[in-house]
């Protein structure tokens, strides 16, 4: 398959849209920018699409799609809405949290994985909403990266992972979030937290006061457990390179990362006011200034991935990031990526 790559920058008018938008209704496969992460976008309502984007993808077909819808109303005929629902999407859409609802009938078990429940979302950005709206019909959108690769927050991470195996990638820069939508499931007035994104669990506590979170969100899973996410079974991402997260005392985890920052085939995912101490030849990969939690969520898939191309690299260190506010999305996501991996410095 021919891919073809269009850049929009005016999504209201722009040619590139239309000739999208007529790819999914005819069942074909478009890449196409969110605020969050690319998404690999295929009609909802066409049970062949779903099939397409597992097999693009390299996915299980047990995990389900989120569909996107252009305003929050426009999931009525594919899902069970709620008080609780809108309460969420007048503080949260269009933007990064999607919402899990009892299904209907219109959207195939084939992107739901064979479950009777859908996930929703509204996505903010005018590149997703031009293209959701002139389809005319929901996006069925998984993270547009082979199944196992850090989620691309620019085109060209898609291009790498998909070219050849999509019809349309849709460049719309770089994504604002960088790490994937917040996931709550509701059940009536509670919620559970399924994945932590840029929509906190405190902004979701003030909507939205009965939440919990699972506790798959900041804890491995023990064998044979039961999860609420098919998503959180699989090992999202492992970069190449095994990862350590470290955690301790400032200066003393600074001390350490300096000390192997000299060793042979040592990567380091570093905080941007530690790149003068490093030794000279150290391989660096600046995430942010250790204070701005959004660079870092902005940068963290980008760092994954030009580790990945490193080809020297044996070993991965980073920060364990906080799990307070923005941090435990971080943190949810370096876990995963460090197959719970946490190495605890001491003071020396
Ligand atoms: O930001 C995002 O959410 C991006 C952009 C493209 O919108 N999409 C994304 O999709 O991250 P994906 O497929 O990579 O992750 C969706 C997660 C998976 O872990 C899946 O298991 C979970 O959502 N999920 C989807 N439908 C579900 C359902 N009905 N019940 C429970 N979990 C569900
Ligand atoms: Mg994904």
């Amino acid at each position: 398959m021919e891919t073809k790559v269009y850049q929009v920058i005016t999504p209201e008018r722009d040619a590139a849209i239309e000739k999208a938008a007529a790819v999914l209704r005819q069942g074909g496969l478009v890449v196409f920018p969110t605020e969050t992460v690319y998404g690999l976008g295929g009609d909802a309502t066409n049970p062949q699409a779903a099939k397409d984007i597992y097999a693009a993808k390299g996915r299980p077909s047990d995990n389900p799609l989120i569909i996107h819808v252009a305003a929050p109303e426009d999931a009525e005929p594919y899902a069970v809405t709620s008080d609780a629902y809108y309460r969420l999407a007048r503080h949260f859409m269009p933007g990064p949290l999607t919402v899990i609802l009892p299904k209907k009938d219109t959207i195939p078990l084939s992107v739901t994985g064979g479950l009777e429940t859908v996930a929703v979302r509204c996505p903010a950005h005018p590149v997703a909403r031009a293209l959701i709206r002139a389809a005319g019909v929901p996006v069925a959108a998984p993270s547009a990266n082979r199944s196992g690769r850090p989620s691309p927050t620019c085109a060209a991470h898609a291009a790498e992972d998909l070219t050849g195996r999509v019809d349309i990638i849709l460049d719309g820069g770089d994504c604002e979030v960088g790490l994937e939508s917040t996931i709550v499931k509701l059940d009536g007035n509670k919620g559970v937290l399924l994945r932590p994104g840029a929509v906190t669990p405190d902004d979701l506590k003030a909507v939205l006061p009965e939440l919990s979170i699972a506790p798959a969100v900041t804890a491995a899973l023990a064998e044979g457990e039961r999860v609420l996410s098919p998503g959180m079974k699989y090992r999202h991402y492992a970069p190449t390179a095994p990862l350590i997260l470290l955690e301790g005392e400032e200066s003393a985890v600074r001390a350490f990362l300096v000390e192997k920052a000299s060793e042979q085939g040592v990567g380091i995912l570093c905080f941007n006011e530690e790149v003068n101490l490093m030794p000279k030849g150290a391989i660096l990969f600046p995430v942010g200034a250790r204070a701005d939690l959004t660079a870092q969520a902005h940068r963290l898939f980008g760092a994954l991935r030009e580790a990945d191309a490193h080809p020297t690299i044996k070993k991965l260190y980073a920060h364990l990031p906080p799990k307070e506010g923005l941090g435990l999305a971080l943190y949810n996501r370096a876990i995963r990526a460090a197959a719970h991996t946490i190495l605890h410095i001491d003071r020396t």
